[in-house]
Parts: C-alpha cells; structure tokens; sequence
C-alpha cells in the first residue's frame, strides 16, 4: 500500500503506533517498524533527556528501520525540559516526532530546522487546520473513542473523518478505534492516509508490559472504558476497574468542584504499578474502545500484515465486486 503517509515517513505500510506512556519503549517501537510501521518511543516516560538518549539509541539497535519519539505537552505540575528532551531526539537522528496535547508551534523551528517531520495529534477540525497552517506536516485525527484523551468535543471517526477531509490538505491518520482491516479500508475511504493505533498495540507479543494488561484487553468489550476528569476539561478514556469507580464516585460528590488533588491517588504515578507490575486496580489507564474488537495477542507483524493486508483484500475483491 502506498499513501501520503508511507511516502513522507519512507515506511512500507499506513500503520503508526501512537506514543504510549510506559508502553512506548524501545522493544515496542522496533517491533512495530520493523513489521513495517511506524513506532514510536515515548519521549517522557524517559525520566530525563539523557535516558530518552539511552532509549532511542536501544531502538536503532533493534532496527534499522524508521522511527519516531512522542512529545506530549499536557498540562503538568512541573514542566518538563522539552528543548533537553528535543536535543536528545534531534542527536539520536530521529527524523519523525508525534507532537501531543498543547500547541507544538513554539519547538517546531528546531525541530524543523534538524529536518525533522512533525506529525501532531489533533482531536478536532479546528486544531487540525491550526497545526496546518503553524507548519506540521501531517496530523493524527483522534476520534472520540480513542484510547487516552479524546478532547471535549465528542466526536466520532465517522464523521470527524471525512470533516478533516474537507478541510485539510497535509497528510493525515485515522486514530482512535482503530484495530482491524475493515477500519484501514474505511479510514482510508473516509480520506485519511493511514492509522494510527494505540490500545490495539498493547495487546502484542513484543508489547513490553505485563501479561495481565494484554490479557485484560482481550477480555474487555467495547462497554468497558469510560470518561474521567471531565469537569477538568481533561478528559480521559480509560479501562474501568476498581480505581476507576472511585474516581467516578469522587466526580459524583464533587461535581464541579472537583480538584485533580481530589484524585491523584487514582491518577498520578499509577502507570509502572499496571504496566510493569501487572496490579489491575492500581490506577486509571488509557485504553480505547477498540478493547471490544481484541481478541487475540499477535506480534507486531502478524497484526500489521493481517490489518494492511485484509484491507487490501476488501478493497480488491468486496468493494471493487461491488461496483463492477
Ligand atoms: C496506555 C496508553 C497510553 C497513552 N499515552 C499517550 C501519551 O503519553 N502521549 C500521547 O500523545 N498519546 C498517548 N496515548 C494515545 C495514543 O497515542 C493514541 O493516540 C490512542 O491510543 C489512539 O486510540 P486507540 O487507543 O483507540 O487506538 C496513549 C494511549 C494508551 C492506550
């Protein structure tokens, strides 16, 4: 398959993982490039820059393929040392970024300058065409059932799609929801270049977290995620689980007096106790709709090839028998 997106990322198939916090390593990325996608690192599950540097060197030797870092800029008690973290990215020859949450304008000159691709993840129509217009050159559209934070504006793939195809001209993802070949077909059909898949990954062979996380992904149905910190305007979507009751229990009470202090029990520092350990009722963690249509844990390549290579089958054979 050749799109947009393979070209300007110089990958074999439309396949993007998205950057994930404490899944985003780099045995995670390798896997995912060389099944032909694009992976990416997680640049601040990496506690400081020097330890993004270590990461990123580890993954050129696992692959000699393309990858990419994620750089999130959400809101945070301290702020990170982003033009550090930038430093170790543009040293370690990455030459893709995923750009999350804030606007990226303000690093994009040094960014671009080290001839570096910026791909930023937008949850609406509006901050797509704004990365557009600030000099991204492509955008990750992330639907309402995406796994993480979906923004506050509720809207779904099926129509968030084909409204970023009328209005934007860089190169764009389907993200959120997405997991299987019919989707690819669908999203690329709706006008979008490729995927972009988060919670589907996690459920891989190489997916460098606990057994019980993959396990808890095939048996969730699409039922079982919900919203928290909405009255925050920080909106999450996540597995439910025990925490996760007490969260929504706690918004319950509070209303709109809630305070993420209220919470941070539930929220803060919860990732390693359920990526690494295994413990299931530890804490909230992003994970997508997409948990209904998982029910089984391939390796990356597997995955990729069955999802790129399923699409083309339905477009090949269903859709073109359709309009002979
Ligand atoms: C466990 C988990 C952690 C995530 N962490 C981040 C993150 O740190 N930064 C970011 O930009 N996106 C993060 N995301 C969002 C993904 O990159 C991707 O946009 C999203 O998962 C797509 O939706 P899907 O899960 O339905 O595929 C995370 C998603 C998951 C499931």
């Amino acid at each position: 398959m050749k799109t947009r997106i393979t070209e300007m990322f110089g990958i074999e198939h439309p396949v993007i993982q998205g950057g994930m916090h404490w899944v985003g390593f780099a045995e995670m990325a390798a896997a995912v490039s060389n099944a032909g996608g694009l992976g990416i690192i997680t640049g601040l599950t990496q506690r400081t820059p020097e330890d993004l540097a270590k990461e990123i060197a580890r993954c050129h030797e696992m692959t000699d393929k393309p990858f990419g870092v994620n750089l999130t800029f959400l809101p945070a008690f301290t702020e990170p040392p982003y033009p550090e973290y930038i430093d170790a990215i543009i040293d370690g020859g990455i030459k893709i970024v995923e750009t999350a949450g804030r606007n990226p304008e303000a690093h994009l000159p040094k960014l671009k300058d080290a001839g570096i691709k910026v791909i930023h993840k937008c949850t609406s129509v509006r901050h797509s065409l704004k990365a557009e217009r600030i000099g991204c050159d492509a955008v990750s559209v992330d639907g309402f059932e995406c796994g993480g934070h979906p923004g506050e504006d509720d809207i779904p793939n099926y129509v968030l799609l084909p409204r970023a195809a009328e209005e934007i001209k860089i190169p764009f993802v389907a993200s959120g929801g997405v997991g299987t070949a019919s989707q690819l077909a669908a999203a690329l059909a709706l006008g979008a270049d490729g995927i972009n898949m988060g919670t589907r990954f996690i459920a891989t062979v190489e997916a460098p977290v606990h057994q019980n996380v993959k396990d808890a992904l095939v048996k969730a149905s699409e039922l079982d995620t919900a919203l928290i910190m909405r009255s925050l305007r920080n909106t999450e979507r996540v597995l439910k689980n025990a925490a996760v009751d007490d969260i929504l229990e706690i918004e319950r009470t509070k209303g709109t007096d809630l305070d993420i202090m209220d919470i941070m029990e539930q929220v803060a520092g919860v990732y390693p106790k359920i990526m690494k350990d295994g413990d299931m009722d530890a804490g909230a963690w992003s994970t997508g709709m997409v948990c209904g249509l998982i029910h089984d844990i391939p390796t990356c390549k597997e995955l990729v090839e069955r999802i790129v290579h399923g699409a083309e089958e339905i477009i090949q054979k269903r859709l073109e028998a359709m309009v002979s």
